[in-house]
């Protein structure tokens, strides 16, 4: 049975003899962590129907965690989300690092400390050209499409099979378009990324195949195409919904598209992202806001973002999750962690930062105070969602 919140929940309705961990009395049958003299936190006051996530890196973050003495990062982070992603613990690098080892044991951190908290797992990610281990890349270069596939087969298989149950949402195929601003323009990635490569002969076969795997292993859990640029209706996401409608006329077991929502002030803001969500869900799938950031320009010997950009910021946070709130389908909303200290953006884009809802002392942003409003304005049985 897949041990989330709601099913905890279900299975302790169902029978009495069930009971979680966490369970007490009805004053703090909570999890540890679990701020229950708070009830106006995100993950409170989210529709029952839609999940709000964080990302965190369990190997940094949680392999110390002790309910009894959390961190302040591990307090917020039970209190406020319902939903927590591996940033990197679930990566190829950190859980296959060798041909014959997987290692398990800081995403099995994650999963702990998800259920002590009475969170869901979103799982991350599969297929993806990136932060893949150093016998992959040396491999890749002499594999047949034959010898990929079989890699990649084991590795969903045993991945996927491990956490059978725990996960509801799977990324497995991350980023596989290129961008228009690439050589070639916008196409599957069959130059970067070594599975794809392998297979640049028919790449939808081996992507639609890397979901038929996934879902044997795990029947129970939602299957994204994950990517950025993503947000809005553009070359790229036409390319995703026409590949989207090709699976699925393959009969393959694609659920999800999930758009990361890595933002910076530096560019425009798309305001097609509901549309771009309506669309996906037509086909029937699930869509989900997956990675959420909002970068700032900070000039050199800038300590902090000027009020305009403070509250474009939190407009856009917002947005997305107005978005996503808009649309039923839309099944989690997830940031790319925080507080900004913890944040990637600063290694990746040098030169902005500020991107997360959290200062460094974990007080909450103007961004968090905007995603609090709408999703109390959310609540079912009010207006705009029904949970
Ligand atoms: C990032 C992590 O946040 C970093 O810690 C890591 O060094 C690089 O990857 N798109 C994705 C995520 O799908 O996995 C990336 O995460 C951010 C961009």
């Amino acid at each position: 049975m897949r041990r989330s919140l709601r099913s905890l929940l279900v299975a302790t309705a169902a029978a009495s003899l069930v009971v979680p961990l966490w369970a007490g009395t009805a004053a703090n049958a909570e999890p540890p962590g679990f701020s229950h003299a708070d009830k106006d936190t995100l993950r409170n006051q989210a529709p029952r129907d839609l999940a709000i996530g964080s990302a965190v890196w369990a190997q940094r973050d949680l392999l110390s965690y002790d309910p009894a003495a959390p961190t302040e990062l591990q307090r917020v982070l039970g209190a406020q989300f319902s939903s927590v992603t591996p940033e990197n613990d679930m990566k190829w690098d950190a859980i296959h690092p060798a041909p014959d080892v997987y290692d398990f044991a800081s995403a099995d951190a994650l999963v702990a400390f998800a259920e002590a908290n009475g969170q869901e797992v979103r799982g991350h990610t599969l297929l993806w050209h990136s932060q893949n281990p150093a016998w992959v890349t040396a491999a890749s270069s002499t594999w047949t499409c034959d010898d990929a596939r079989a890699v990649l087969e084991d590795h969903i298989r045993t991945v996927v099979g491990h956490f059978k149950g725990e996960i509801y949402e799977w990324d497995v195929a991350n980023e596989i378009f290129q961008d228009n601003w690439d050589a070639g323009g916008v196409r599957l990635r069959t130059e970067a990324n070594p599975f794809l490569r392998a297979c640049a002969d028919d790449p939808v076969a081996l992507i639609g195949d890397a979901f038929r795997w996934a879902h044997e292993a795990d029947p129970d859990a939602v299957l994204f195409l994950n990517d950025y640029n993503a947000e809005g209706i553009n070359e790229k996401t036409d390319a995703y919904y026409d590949l989207a409608q090709r699976l699925l006329a393959d009969g393959v077991p694609l659920s999800g598209f999930g758009a990361q929502g890595h933002l910076s002030l530096l560019y425009g803001f798309d305001t097609s992202i509901q549309a771009n969500f309506e669309r996906f869900a037509a086909l029937g799938l699930k869509v989900a806001v997956t990675e959420a950031d909002v970068r700032i320009p900070l000039l050199d010997g800038e300590t902090g973002p000027t009020p305009a950009q403070v509250a474009e910021q939190a407009a856009r946070y917002d947005a997305m999750l107005v978005a996503c709130l808009n649309v039923p389908a839309c099944s989690s909303f997830t940031v790319w962690g925080f507080p900004d200290a913890n944040s990637w953006v600063p290694a990746v884009f040098p030169g902005e930062g500020w991107a997360t809802i959290f200062e460094d002392d974990f007080s909450p942003k103007p961004a968090f105070d905007a995603m609090l409003a709408s999703l109390r304005d959310a609540t079912p049985g009010i207006s705009p969602r029904r949970g």
